[in-house]
């Protein structure tokens, strides 16, 4: 659909994710003529700034963040740019917000800022009048530490915005390949019929990282791999992996089917998952140095298996796994389909069975197993090989992947809420995680030491192992 002119306010707008990610993303978004005139960003934060500082700033994070080379389309873009010194906590700056933005119907705030300010900022919104019903507020994780906490932000977002108003963002949703699970799913007879527990013998997923926590050790700390990513962005791939066919691709029909995975999750039994640290390795320090606490707890990895009890999977094991500092980026899911029942061909052919791979980065791909004749004189011996499809290949190599926030930030400006998470769906994603990250802390658990650049603890492994499993991607 055509974009309308509009005026996104970006609170925090000199911080971190301003810097790496919202701005490079509207850039790119401007570049594809998708801000008309005269539609503007308009940064506010504590700094006192000028509009030209401003665009000093957003200059060089365009350079630094996607090679933008400064020329004419970033001098046209720098024009639509503007900047408030603006206090949340108090009424300094906002008649000043309130007099640059324009009449334009979009109005769209993201709270690019801690979740202590989303109070203040919703009042001040209201205090100032700047809400209209087409305005948005964009938000972004931590959505709470658990679902006490995750609740009462909810409450203080519904009593200043009505739900279809606010967009949070889980960007796992808005990338390329994430999407593709739908279209692979949905699009096609071909799997759609087998994706039950029937057929499959269990599905993993894997988003393995080789990053370590530099420059959030304080907020990591606090959070640790099952808050940061388990409880949104793998719990997100579950969904999409598990959820039945939504009627339509619309927002609430998609965001119900998500919501009845997340409630049909069982309780994850202590034995069935896994934490782990890094530990130093090849002069790479471990997690304890990284976040200067010896002591520390906190956990870089997770692996576990769960269970969702419902028609199409009872009896099917999920396993996911996340870990920073693993031995390469590799994130994956693969779909193990179970053993043709009976092989007319003997046990001399061997075991085998189909397995869709769905690699979502680097490299986003599909390959599927397929069983054929082993080349020879000799008997019926069978193999697996693929059929492997890279999209890079398939597609192109100048096909256009755009960013996460490109296609999200876009999502926000067209009013379209299909990859934003609802309160109901981040409420219940925390009343699964809470007894697991309970039951550590009541038992005092201890993580599991893995090497820097490994492939996890070993316990992981033995975690599928014990199933008679493995899983695919890193291992040992
Ligand atoms: C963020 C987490 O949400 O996602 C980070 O807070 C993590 O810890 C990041 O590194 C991973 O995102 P991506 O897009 O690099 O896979």
């Amino acid at each position: 659909a055509e974009i309308e002119a509009f005026d996104l306010v970006v609170f925090g707008g000199t911080g971190d994710l301003a810097r790496r990610k919202i701005l490079p993303a509207l850039f790119k978004r401007f570049c594809a003529g998708q801000m008309p005139s005269p539609s503007r960003l308009i940064g506010a934060a504590r700094s006192k700034m000028s509009a030209a500082e401003y665009c000093d700033f957003v200059r060089a994070a365009l350079r630094e963040f996607c090679d933008a080379a400064d020329g004419r389309e970033v001098d046209q873009f720098l024009e639509h740019i503007d900047y408030v010194t603006l206090d949340a906590m108090g009424d300094q700056g906002w008649q000043k917000l309130a007099d640059k933005i324009g009449t334009q119907t979009v109005r769209a705030f993201y709270f690019s800022v801690g979740p202590s300010l989303f109070k203040e900022l919703a009042e001040r919104l209201h205090k100032w009048e700047l809400v209209g019903p087409d305005s948005r507020i964009v938000v972004e994780k931590p959505f709470g530490r658990d679902l006490e906490t995750a609740r009462a932000l909810n409450r203080v977002l519904c009593s200043h915005f009505d739900e279809s108003q606010i967009y949070r963002i889980d960007h796992y949703l808005g990338k390329e390949t994430v999407q593709n699970l739908m279209a692979v799913r949905f699009g096609n007879m071909l799997f759609e019929p087998l994706w039950n527990a029937q057929y499959i013998d269990h599905i993993q997923i894997t988003v393995a990282e080789t990053v370590g926590v530099h420059g959030r050790e304080a907020y990591y700390e606090r959070a640790g791999a099952m808050r940061d990513m388990v409880q949104n962005h793998l719990m997100q791939l579950l969904c999409l992996i598990a959820m039945e066919p939504p009627a339509k691709f619309e927002p609430d029909a998609v965001r119900d089917e998500k919501l009845k995975v997340i409630r049909a999750l069982d309780t994850v039994e202590p034995h069935h998952i896994v934490r782990g640290q890094y530990t130093q390795a090849d002069n790479v320090p471990g997690y304890r140095e990284d976040v200067g606490n010896p002591r520390s707890t906190t956990e870089s990895f997770v692996a576990l298996r769960c269970q969702l009890s419902n028609w199409r999977w009872a009896g099917t094991p999920f396993y996911l796994r996340t870990g920073k500092r693993l031995k390469s980026r590799d994130s994956q899911i693969t779909v193990v389909f179970k053993d043709a029942p009976h092989s007319i061909f003997g046990p001399e052919a061997g075991r085998h069975n189909n397995e869709l791979t769905i690699q979502l980065q680097p490299n986003e791909g599909i390959t599927l197993d397929v069983t054929i004749k082993e080349p020879g004189q000799g008997g019926m011996r069978l193999m697996d090989v693929p059929l492997d499809m890279s999209f890079a290949e398939a597609l192109g190599p100048d096909a256009d992947a755009p960013d996460a926030y490109e296609r999200l930030i876009m999502d926000v400006i067209r009013g379209n809420q299909t990859l934003f998470m609802r309160d109901d769906e981040v409420e219940a994603a925390w009343a699964w995680t809470d007894p697991i990250i309970k039951g550590w802390q009541a038992r005092g658990d201890v993580p599991k030491p893995y090497d820097a650049f490994d492939f996890g603890p070993d316990m992981a492994a033995q975690l599928m192992r014990r199933d008679g499993r493995e899983w695919r991607g890193i291992k040992a």
